[in-house]
């Protein structure tokens, strides 16, 4: 039996697709690269905008005849949707089999082969935490923390890799959806996190990514003793084996001097910090119910770059949020010109039925406004990629070479980015600038690599996308090259 999973979201979703895979593989099943030939489909899917998902509504009725016409094929809505949308789903696509929240990965075997015998369909999601009358500790269970099967070949790429250190959001942004369909925090025990990444550096991994929908939240209680997130990172730095590790998402206000001395001080700590600010107006920033001001943040940016020299930081932000007016709106821009971030996904407000900005505020901004806010803001971002970039230009630098680039290969654009598939506007496409000798970004693009060789991506210690020519055997390995070129997103670069 062969199986194709079809992932959209964060990062989050890209890892529990990879584990869910790694079950079914460990079951007997094959995984295949399209959906031809496959007899399980499923979708992993995002809820954190409406767009996302209507993409799967869609997706969904695309694949009514193919369910109905073949015999023993079989459908699954796997991930937040599944959560959110529940007996929705059977409701528009009733031909769906398996539905599974995503605090019930480890269940999946069990349900498609239920559904597969009873040909009844199958659901397994969490206790709606905000609706249905259970204890706390019921919640959190219903939404199982386990340990996962990690399987080489499960991974897109076996020297990477992504090791979970929370489960679900506390934090209660009124816009959010998080919190209802990934449930309460739930912070994994530090021997567990430990014994994964030993378990990956085994299997030749290089490079670990922790996540947490507020990954720098980390606490885990245990004997007296509190284990926060510097800690796992200087635990995972003894591990032989483990050269980079990164941290994502981080919530401004948990950004401990600690950690950031952390990030500084061990060799596999990555310079690079992804710390949504969500928006550059007090106001607006009191709607959202982030817990801190924009002056707030701007101190921790002061305090990013005094403590980690190089440091890269990203962020996300919200524009057209129920009420935003346009001076609101230009504190955003404001805030970009001053932290001066690598990157930033730029959302559209979308409301989500049920969170509290749903209940209170209405969704006043009208649709073209968000649009040119986007735009704009987007723009001003631009500029500053594109100026720190530049200041690359003859460079050395040490990158983790990661494969063919996009040109070679397809199958690496998907994981460029936080946000797979996502309506969000970090445009990865290149506007051509104009270095020495060459008339532009693209007819070096286009040169073809000399034999032997092929056009290869790797990333900087803060995380800089570099494209270079070299031997396609070299994918998973360190190597130093030399910056001789520059655009918004990438670096060109000749190996060293
Ligand atoms: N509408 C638009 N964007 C949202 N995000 C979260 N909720 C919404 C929403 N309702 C954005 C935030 C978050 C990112 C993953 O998605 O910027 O950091």
């Amino acid at each position: 039996m062969k199986f194709y999973i079809e992932t959209v979201g964060c990062q989050m979703n890209a890892l529990d697709s990879e584990l869910a895979a790694a079950e079914l593989m460990a079951a007997g099943w094959e995984r295949l690269d399209s959906r031809k030939d496959a007899d399980l489909i499923i979708f992993n899917t995002c809820s954190v905008r409406e767009h996302a998902e209507e993409k799967i509504y869609s997706a969904l009725g695309r694949l009514k005849h193919w369910r109905t016409q073949k015999p023993g094929s079989l459908v699954c809505v796997m991930g937040c949707m599944a959560q959110k949308d529940k007996d929705v789903v059977f409701q528009r696509a009733p031909y769906v089999d398996v539905v599974v929240g995503p605090g019930k990965i480890d269940q999946l075997v069990a349900l498609v082969e239920a559904a597969a015998a009873t040909g009844t369909p199958q659901i397994a999601v969490g206790v709606d935490r905000f609706e249905q009358k259970a204890d706390r500790q019921t919640i959190k269970e219903s939404f199982r923390l386990y340990d996962p099967i990690r399987l080489p070949q499960a991974r897109q790429r076996t020297f990477q890799a992504m090791v979970r250190i929370m489960f679900g959001c506390d934090k209660l942004c009124s816009y959010c959806v998080v919190p209802s369909v990934r449930g309460p925090e739930q912070s994994r025990s530090p021997k567990e996190i430990l014994d994964e990444v030993k378990t990956l550096a085994d299997q030749g991994c290089v490079e670990v990514t922790l996540l947490g929908q507020t990954v720098n939240s980390y606490r885990y209680r245990e004997n007296g003793k509190t284990t926060r997130l510097a800690d796992l990172l200087a635990m995972i730095d003894g591990v032989s084996g483990i050269r980079r590790v990164r941290f994502v998402s981080s919530y401004p206000t948990d950004m401990t001097d600690e950690l950031l001395q952390a990030v500084r001080d061990l060799p596999s700590a990555m310079p690079y910090l992804h710390v949504p600010a969500q928006h550059g107006a007090n106001s607006t920033l009191k709607r959202m119910r982030r817990h801190y001001t924009v002056e707030q943040y701007r101190e921790l940016v002061d305090r990013i770059y005094e403590t980690i020299p190089g440091a890269a930081i990203t962020s996300d932000f919200i524009v057209g949020f129920s009420g935003e007016t346009e001076d609101e709106f230009l504190q955003t821009v404001d805030l970009v010109r001053y932290a001066r971030f690598k990157n930033s996904f730029i959302f559209k407000y979308s409301v989500r039925p049920g969170n509290e900005a749903s209940r209170i505020y209405v969704d006043d901004v009208p649709e073209e406004v968000k649009k040119r806010r986007n735009n704009e803001l987007l723009a001003v971002q631009n500029e500053i990629s594109a100026e720190l970039n530049k200041s690359f230009l003859g460079r050395e630098v040490e990158i983790l070479v990661e494969g063919p680039s996009k040109r070679e290969s397809r199958s690496v654009a998907q994981e460029e980015t936080l946000y797979a598939e996502c309506e969000q506007t970090e445009t990865p496409s290149e506007q051509p600038t104009t270095p020495e000798g060459i008339t532009s970004v693209g007819e070096l693009l286009a040169t073809a690599a000399p034999n032997g060789t092929v056009q290869l991506t790797g990333r900087t210690e803060c995380d800089r996308i570099v494209v270079f020519n070299g031997p396609r055997e070299m994918a998973g390995t360190f190597q130093r090259v030399r910056v001789v070129d520059t655009a918004p997103f990438t670096l060109f670069g000749e190996l060293l």
